[in-house]
């Protein structure tokens, strides 16, 4: 099958840090409780710059070291849970940024498996030759939605985004994606519903529930993600792999979703890789949703982690719940 080469990588990270300490202030944690249980040590806030300007960051330095011009994209997919509006989408937000007119642009709303969907989108529209490049980009600000009366998930989060030029190559990929409706309430943020609508009084409607002051908050059941989380990420990677024409003791290095050291750890051992071959920088980003892969990919590659050829499974979970796995030759 056709595979995809990326041309270009390119992340941004926002300069605010906030550690495990600076949580101490705010709720009744501390930092032991937050490593040995997370991994995390810190992470990035953007404290105001937009998502679509953060997204728009690593993109420029995607499409600058890509080779390519900027108007040589045909296809603009940006995944986010944290958009700064329902619409116009935060993809069509970058493009404006870039500079660029005429491609298809949009967002993709697969919360933390946001860019292992969107590169396995883009291999469709590359494979069939409907598109010569795209830019994908994941751009996260969970900072603003966290719940920060919530001490088991606000220390879990942070800001970031990360990018990639794709086109296709004569190279092995293979893709397992997929979703589990009925876990959709363990991992949530609801839109605030309109609370001026006059028409409930006007045509004698009686009113819905009224909402919970914490709606438009990211809400989590723990446990249940981790559940989820342990038992499809080795899954997903096993998936993608049978489709494939490599085996897992081929992989140079797997790519996962940073939410917690302790499910990259369990995976690990059900893979049977050693840790070594997982790519980990959950300690100083937590998780950024669906920028986590991308930025640790773009990381990897920066410091040599990866290199040209080698052969990378890529793996995410989320809200959804939502999983996919790709595996491809760098
Ligand atoms: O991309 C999104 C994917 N999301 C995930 O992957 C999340 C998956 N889940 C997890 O990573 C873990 O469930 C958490 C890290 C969120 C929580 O860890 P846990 O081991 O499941 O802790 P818990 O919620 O069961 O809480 C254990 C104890 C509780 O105290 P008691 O009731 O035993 O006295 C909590 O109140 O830890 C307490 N606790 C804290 N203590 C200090 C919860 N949060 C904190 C905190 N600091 N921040």
């Amino acid at each position: 099958m056709q595979g995809i080469k990326i041309l270009g990588i390119g992340s941004y990270v926002p300069e605010t840090v906030i550690s495990n300490d600076d949580f101490t202030g705010v709720i009744e944690t501390n930092d032991e409780w937050i490593t040995t249980r997370t991994g995390i040590k810190e992470r990035h806030y953007a404290m105001g710059t937009p998502t679509w300007k953060c997204g728009a960051n690593a993109a420029l330095k995607a499409v600058e070291n890509s080779g390519i011009s900027k108007e040589e994209i045909d296809m603009i997919i940006c995944t986010t849970v944290t958009p700064d509006s329902l619409f116009p989408s935060t993809a069509c937000m970058i493009q404006r940024e870039l500079g660029i007119t005429g491609c298809m642009a949009f967002d993709a709303s697969c919360a933390c498996s946001g860019f292992v969907y969107a590169v396995d989108m883009a291999h469709k529209y590359l494979a069939t030759g409907s598109a010569r490049n795209v830019l994908v980009v994941s751009a996260e600000n969970l900072s603003k939605i966290v719940n920060y009366e919530d001490r088991a998930s606000c220390i879990l989060f942070g800001d970031g985004a990360a990018a990639v030029v794709l086109c296709a190559a004569d190279t092995s990929y293979s893709s397992f994606i997929g979703a589990d409706g009925n876990g959709a309430d363990f991992l949530r943020a609801d839109v605030i519903s309109n609370k001026l609508n006059p028409f409930y009084k006007i045509k004698n409607i009686e009113e819905p529930e009224k909402q919970s002051e914490y709606a438009g908050f990211l809400a989590q059941d723990g446990k249940e993600v981790y559940k989820f989380a342990v038992g499809i990420l080795p899954f997903a990677v096993n998936k993608a792999l049978e489709k494939s024409d490599f085996n897992v003791e081929d992989l140079d290095m797997v790519i996962p979703h940073q939410a917690n050291i302790r499910i990259i750890q369990t995976a690990a051992s059900k893979l049977g890789l050693p840790m070594d071959k997982f790519y980990v920088n959950i300690e100083r980003y937590g998780n950024t949703s669906s920028a986590s892969i991308p930025l640790a990919l773009s990381e990897a590659v920066e410091n040599g982690s990866v290199k040209r050829g080698d052969k990378i499974a890529l793996v995410g979970f989320g809200a959804g719940l939502t999983y996919g796995a790709v595996c491809f030759e760098y």
